[in-house]
């Protein structure tokens, strides 16, 4: 990737880049859908990337060329405008959101390229939306604070492209350490790298289906957990002990009940899951994420058949940990622990037991923890 979009710069450009900017896709280990009531994530970044070769301008002009859509986007700081929803919206978005915290841009010319499969769940626009950031902020000389460019990268992406995504994307972009996973407090954005267990390693398994109402089924995921949380005089449901829930819980709708009990117990799950990191146990890790499945598919409604087909295969397979969806669900991928030493056999095994189950081929990726977004060069 990163020979070829040098090439491809000079190609084009006549010398080779002045900045390579490389920003990763994600992976959620476990805690899905309690990021935005501000409780706890485990997601780690991913060996597959947006990529950015790039070099200043000495105007306020930005031109970037993707080779993945072979086109060309151009436009200028000092006048940004909607245009669209094609990739280049991240870019102006982000640039929009620095600007009016008041960060002086520069412009820029330059090449892009990744290999995020996009609209697979695993992040594609957020690691667009950081990838750009990165390059403004280096581009600029600003000093690089990744917390702070995560929660913008959020901004912009709920304004700009309109999407109503939670904090866990940017952050775990932004802050990621290669080898860990990232414990984040999604309230207080404190973040912990914690390794990933000794001899195992995390298989990411695209379904090949993709989330058909998948936005309006998101909002109102959230609107009935901010509901709850309401309900009870609380700030977010991240506030809401098991203790309070349990004494009520007879008192709410089933919906409600349903949605309150996955975000509790997925909270605490993630906490367990994160304490057996640190110890190295990589059974107590995979057992927390098939309850983490259970919980998404019965109380939170977001599985899908191919995503159930999918976590099932996966379980059935030599090596296997532990499985679940995900990210928002309702299509995507889902996630595997697995023994080191069985890595071949499972992916084979799983690959022929998911296309008999659904006729669907599957994309399998055995995933590496990398870094958060960086400068290479
Ligand atoms: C999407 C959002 C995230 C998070 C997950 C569910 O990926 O972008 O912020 O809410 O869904 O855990």
């Amino acid at each position: 990737m990163k020979s070829r979009l040098v090439e491809e710069f000079t190609r084009r450009l006549g010398r080779p880049p002045a900045l390579l900017i490389r920003s990763p896709g994600r992976v959620n280990l476990i805690g899905e859908h309690t990021d935005y009531n501000d409780g706890f994530v485990l997601p780690m970044a991913i060996d597959r990337a947006v990529w950015i070769a790039l070099r200043p301008r000495p105007d306020a002009h930005v031109r970037v060329h993707s080779l993945d859509f072979c086109q060309t986007a151009e436009f200028d700081l000092g006048c940004l405008q909607k245009g669209g929803s094609g990739w280049a919206e991240y870019l102006k978005g982000v640039a929009a959101a620095m600007q009016e915290d008041g960060f002086p841009l520069r412009g820029w010319e330059g090449v892009l390229s990744g290999d995020v499969p996009i609209g697979a769940g695993l992040s594609s626009s957020a690691a667009l939306e950081m990838a750009a950031a990165r390059a403004f902020a280096a581009v600029a000389g600003l000093p690089w604070e990744a917390a702070g460019m995560a929660r913008l990268c959020q901004r912009a992406e709920n304004r700009w492209v309109g999407v109503r995504c939670g904090i866990m994307d940017p952050m775990v972009c932004g802050c990621a350490r290669a080898g860990h996973a990232l414990f984040l407090d999604c309230r207080s954005l404190e973040a912990a790298a914690v390794p990933l267990p000794p001899a195992t390693v995390v298989a990411v398994l695209d379904t090949t289906t993709r989330r058909g109402l998948a936005d309006s089924a998101y909002n109102e995921r959230r609107a009935q957990c901010e509901a709850v949380a309401k309900l009870f005089g609380q700030r977010a449901l991240r506030d809401l002990t098991e203790a309070m829930f349990q004494e009520f819980a007879a008192q709410l709708d089933t919906v409600s009940r349903r949605r309150a009990r996955h975000v509790i117990t997925e909270n605490s799950r993630t906490v367990q899951a994160a304490d057996a990191m640190r110890q190295g146990d990589a059974e107590e890790l995979g057992r927390l994420m098939n309850a983490s499945h259970e919980s998404l598919r019965e109380d939170f409604e977001v599985s899908s058949p191919e995503l159930d087909a999918m976590v099932e295969c996966a379980r059935a397979a030599p090596g296997c940990l532990g499985a679940r969806m995900t990210g928002a669900g309702f299509g995507g991928c889902a996630v595997a622990l697995v023994r080191a030493g069985a890595a071949e056999e499972f992916f084979a095994f799983v690959a022929a037991a998911y296309c008999r189950r659904t006729c669907l081929k599957p994309q399998l990726y055995l995933c590496r923890a990398a870094n958060g977004a960086e400068v290479i060069a």
